[in-house]
């Protein structure tokens, strides 16, 4: 049976992960593909240091280098992460003739478009099905199961770790340190966990899952991001009374006037299947014109559920090989010369809905001059809330819940309300997506 050899860039988490996966399962991934996939060498920073993987079937080096220039494998696994190192052994590879599968959404997010173009060039594939929601086939699915739609909304839970915290913090009222620890110690956190906690991590995916959606260049830069960090429980509580849930979304919507690409904490309704997505599962809804709405759900991040989706790309890349047609998909799944620019909205044209606290001295008439503020913007109020004073309290909270309207609207309101005299501190936001 014809051998296809892999040498891995790391056997940290994902890497170790995907060294097992094709060990343990190597005759069911032969029966599928009609040939061995075979790790022949794996590259470590410190080869004495202990491994979650069996390494006796394969050599060891400390150079990546040896990995990439290695005239006896076919594609290489990169798992090191992070930018500089890793888009120089990519390219060397890619020079080299090797095909890819990775895992780095930093790596495409930023430098997708140098990387794929030298791909196409050197008549290899670069794929990334692991970069984006561990291990959900989100990345076929956009590319392949649904390429016969117009896709006009990605809204996902794509980031593992924050959906753990938020979980944990709510259910078990757990400090947002001691569940961020423990997700690093499941190999959930990035090497550097901001990235998970102020949104980074979720925006690089985004920016990967709106290019594949829209045939929209990688464009990192225009995702606008907030993190989780800010989230008091305060409205994690009011919004449970409410009949919301708020998670950490990643949306990337287009309608004709332009694509908002943003990632922030979002308020959706308990009775949505993706409001019920709890701890490091990932989940991500994807509207098209054909198929209506899909929910994709599964393990966002964790050794073998990202080395999963590592050896399903192996397999397809493997079968390109066979079949001698590197090129058969696209990179980001659109022709590269039919990758178009779309107008971005700038975070005043995003619509949604609102979530908005504001802290008042209990006295009357707040309330109409309040009101009065959104009805000047023609701002429609859903929901208006105020919570009893706690005893002895001179302050209470009121919540509003305003219908969908453009952010700069709700910009120039909240403006307002914070130079009211009976209005106390800063209004807290949080937007809302019905997401129906
Ligand atoms: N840090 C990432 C997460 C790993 O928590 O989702 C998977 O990409």
């Amino acid at each position: 049976m014809q051998a296809i050899n892999i040498g891995i860039l790391g056997l940290g988490t994902v890497g170790a992960g995907t060294a097992t996966i094709l060990q343990r399962n190597a005759d069911e991934i032969s029966r599928r593909l009609g040939c061995r996939l075979v790790v022949k060498v794996a590259s470590v920073q410190d080869r004495n240091k202990a491994r979650d993987c069996d390494c006796s079937g394969f050599e060891i080096t400390e150079n990546p280098h040896q990995v990439v220039s290695d005239p006896d494998v076919d594609i290489v696994v990169e798992t090191i992460g992070g930018e500089t190192l890793a888009k120089q052994l990519m390219l060397e590879a890619i020079a080299n003739g090797k095909h890819i599968a990775t895992a780095n959404k930093a790596l495409i997010a930023l430098h997708g478009e140098e990387i794929f173009a030298a791909a196409r060039d050197a008549g290899v594939a670069v794929y990334y099905e692991a970069a984006v929601a561990g291990g959900i086939s989100i990345i076929k699915s956009l590319r392949e199961g649904l390429a016969g739609n117009r896709v006009s909304l990605v809204a996902g839970i794509i980031n593992g770790t924050g959906n753990f915290i938020l979980s944990e913090m709510r259910d078990k009222g757990r400090t947002f340190a001691d569940v961020l620890s423990e997700a690093q110690q499941l190999g959930y956190a990035e090497a550097d966990p901001t990235f998970d906690v102020e949104g980074i991590d979720a925006a690089h995916k985004l920016t990967i899952l709106a290019s594949i959606a829209f045939g929209i260049p990688l464009q990192f830069d225009n995702v606008y991001t907030e993190g989780i960090g800010a989230l008091s429980l305060t409205d994690v509580g009011y919004a449970e009374e409410l009949g919301y849930r708020i998670k950490h979304l990643g949306i990337a919507r287009v309608d004709e006037r332009g694509v908002e690409l943003r990632v922030h904490p979002t308020l959706i309704p308990q009775r949505r299947l993706i409001a019920n997505v709890d701890g490091v599962m990932n989940a991500v809804l994807v509207k098209g014109d054909a198929v209506g709405n899909t929910l994709h759900y599964g393990a966002g991040a964790g050794a073998e559920p990202t080395g999963s989706a590592v050896v399903a790309d192996l397999v397809d890349i493997a079968r390109n090989i066979v079949a001698n047609d590197a090129a058969r998909i696209p990179a980001i799944a659109f022709q590269a010369d039919q990758v178009k620019q779309l107008e971005i909205k700038p975070r005043g044209q995003f619509e949604c809905a609102y979530y908005l606290r504001v802290e008042v001295n209990d006295v009357a008439g707040v309330m109409s001059q309040l009101s009065k503020v959104f009805a000047e913007r023609e701002i429609s109020l859903e929901a208006i809330t105020q919570k009893e004073p706690a005893p002895g309290a001179t302050a209470v909270s009121v919540i509003f819940i305003t219908q969908r309207t453009q952010e700069e609207k709700i910009d120039s309101a909240i403006g307002d309300v914070e130079t009211m005299s009976d209005v106390r501190g800063k209004v807290t936001r949080i937007r809302v997506e019905h997401l129906n």
